[in-house]
């Protein structure tokens, strides 16, 4: 691979009491009683040298400590980071590196129960897991084997709701899953209300997959058709608009559910021979074949700007460290450990990895950008389309050396370009990296300058973004107070002293429009393989029109699904996306 010289490995890393808390309490290896025993710099070194191991399958005389090096350094220094059951698994007895996952339900009971098996396994080791329900036969329906009656699609997510609850993700985290039921589906409006009760399904975040033909008929007042998926018999026609309104409703109400633009992902799709695709990840930014799970990992952009003179993106810093992180991620294949043997199968075939980014709001203040600004769509523009462009390269040249990703010829790139990964790009939420890294999260904005932290003893800390602080020292405006006031949950305009350019360029995302959102989720998705995990903010106030209009935006603008939250809301997420710092 194509190198930059190598960079300077830090003795210590420059962690956060936060992030220090953070590793220490999920990621560390630990004695019986629990006590860390390995320090943050043995976590990576574990993580560099296990990973660097896979490099002799290519090359049994490579100098694999130098490759550990490189690996190292990425991590230390905190430019990039694999995805958390990476950190947490790498070199240990459980050895599972994936963070996404997607099984198959069939219409039957083995097959429901086979995948609540699949499923506790693979939260045991910090995987989170996406089905689709839309297969199974609706409530109600007749049961041949026994003359009863079935269940339906929301009574058997129960079963998987209570099966997380009681892994919990082997102490490390709790598990996550993702239910996606198919618009056509004749009990879609069971499902869009199943978590309308608080503290019902807590562990599952649900998205209908509404296809083409729907967005269509919701657009003209047209009807559509609800199937029994068991038979095929059309059971029902309804107005699209009529569900496309409970739709948004709910969501305006709770932040669920979400919608996944279903024939756009399968669109995208870079194996469709192999079939088709029906769920994605919890998060919904990896959408992925029945059986195929996904390696993530994501670069700071907090870490990619030279800031001599006038501050730029540091191209070539941006270059080496895609390039590193796509051989890294492809490594991550030939030593995880996967949790079934179909599992390993269809994820050899494709070698799908997910290369994001996180800390992309830091990267804007410190290039002096605003979010909501037209700049910081041609800086989303620029720095994504690059990534895209190298990582392809980088998989290009790895195939090169290794091979082409096995079902290439059964993929979209056959007889184009050769590639070692059936995809390289996702953008992840990010929601512990980025607080080992210290940056923002993902793609998304700073959700608040200041805010209360409660300590152990009961005592409360203001802690302020340490970006937001050098500028209010630099610029003689800061004070305990107001940060506290911030904290408090005062807004940055309402301070006279603070000049109109820093009030600007500290924009929050509750004072970003939901268009503006939307705008920049859609700049990402244009350059990412997979999809792209952003909440779109809506402030308390906010109509259920305005929900529907983005709603029907995010179609527009060509995304591959949409989550929204509105501030107040009843959601009830399985994980924090950055909206609770
Ligand atoms: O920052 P970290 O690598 O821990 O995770 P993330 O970027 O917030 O989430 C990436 C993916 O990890 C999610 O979409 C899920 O597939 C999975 N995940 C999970 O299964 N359980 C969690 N509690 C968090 C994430």
């Amino acid at each position: 691979l194509k190198s930059m010289k190598k960079q300077p490995i830090p003795e210590k890393i420059g962690l956060s009491d936060n992030a220090l808390q953070v590793l220490e309490k999920r990621y560390l290896k630990k004695d019986k009683a629990g006590k860390p025993i390995e320090k943050p710099e043995d976590m990576l070194r574990r993580v560099a040298r296990t990973i660097a191991a896979a490099e002799l399958i290519y090359d049994p005389k490579i100098d694999i400590r130098s490759i550990e090096d490189e690996f190292y350094g990425l991590m230390a220094r905190l430019e990039f980071l694999p995805n958390s059951p990476t950190l947490m698994n790498a070199g240990r007895e459980l050895g599972q590196l994936s963070a996404c996952f997607v099984l198959p339900i069939d219409d039957a009971i083995e097959s429901i129960f086979d995948a609540v098996k699949h499923t506790a396994m693979i939260h045991k080791s910090g995987g989170g897991t996406g089905f689709s329900f839309s297969r199974l036969r609706p409530e109600k329906d007749r049961v041949g084997s026994t003359g009863g009656v079935a269940s339906g699609p929301v009574s058997f997510m129960r079963a998987f709701d209570v099966a997380t609850d009681v892994i919990k993700q082997g102490g490390t985290r709790r598990g996550a899953n993702m239910a996606i039921l198919s618009v056509d589906h004749p009990d879609i409006e069971r499902f869009i209300k199943a978590k309308s009760v608080p503290g019902v399904l807590t562990n599952f975040n649900l998205s209908v997959a509404v296809t083409d033909a729907f967005m269509e008929a919701v657009r003209t007042n047209g009807e559509y058709e609800l199937k029994n998926p068991h038979n095929g018999e059309v059971v029902e026609k309804k107005k699209a608009r009529d569900l496309f309104d409970q739709i948004v409703n709910l969501a305006w109400k709770t932040g669920d559910p979400g919608v996944v633009f279903i024939d756009r992902i399968n669109a995208g799709n870079p194996t469709p021979q192999l079939g088709k695709i029906e769920s994605t990840n919890p998060c919904g930014e990896q959408p992925l074949l029945p059986y195929e799970s996904c390696n993530l990992g994501s670069i700071n952009l907090s870490k990619m700007v030279k800031k001599n003179g006038k501050a730029s993106v540091d191209y070539d810093k941006l270059s080496y460290t895609v390039r590193t992180a796509v051989r890294f991620l492809d490594d991550v294949i030939d030593v995880n450990k996967f949790p079934l043997p179909q599992i390993a199968e269809r994820t050899r075939q494709t070698r799908k990895i997910g290369l994001g980014v996180m800390g992309f709001a830091d990267m804007l203040i410190d290039l002096g950008i605003a979010y909501d600004s037209p700049a910081a769509l041609d800086t989303a523009e620029a720095v994504m389309g690059f990534i895209q462009s190298e990582s392809h390269k980088a998989s290009e040249e790895l195939a090169a050396v290794r091979g082409i990703f096995p079902a290439y010829e059964k993929s979209v790139y056959d007889g184009k370009v050769k590639m070692r990964n059936a995809s390289c790009t996702t953008i992840a939420p990010t929601g512990t990296l980025s607080i080992i890294a210290g940056c923002s999260s993902g793609i998304e904005p700073h959700f608040a300058l200041c805010f209360t932290r409660n300590i152990m003893d009961g005592t409360k800390m203001v802690e302020v973004n340490p970006y937001f602080e050098r500028a209010s020292v630099e610029g003689g405006f800061f004070s305990k107070e107001m940060m506290e006031k911030l904290a408090g949950g005062a807004h940055l305009e309402d301070f006279k002293d603070v000049p109109e350019a820093t009030k600007k360029l500290f924009i929050t995302a509750h004072n970003i429009t939901p268009a503006g959102h939307v705008k920049i989720q859609a700049v990402f998705q244009k350059y990412t393989d997979n999809a792209v995990s952003k909440t779109v903010n809506f402030p308390a106030n906010a109509t259920v029109a305005d929900v529907d209009k983005v709603y029907l935006m995010a179609f527009d603008d060509k995304l591959k699904g949409i989550t929204i939250y509105r501030d107040g809301c009843k959601a009830d997420q399985p994980m924090s996306t950055g909206k609770t710092e």
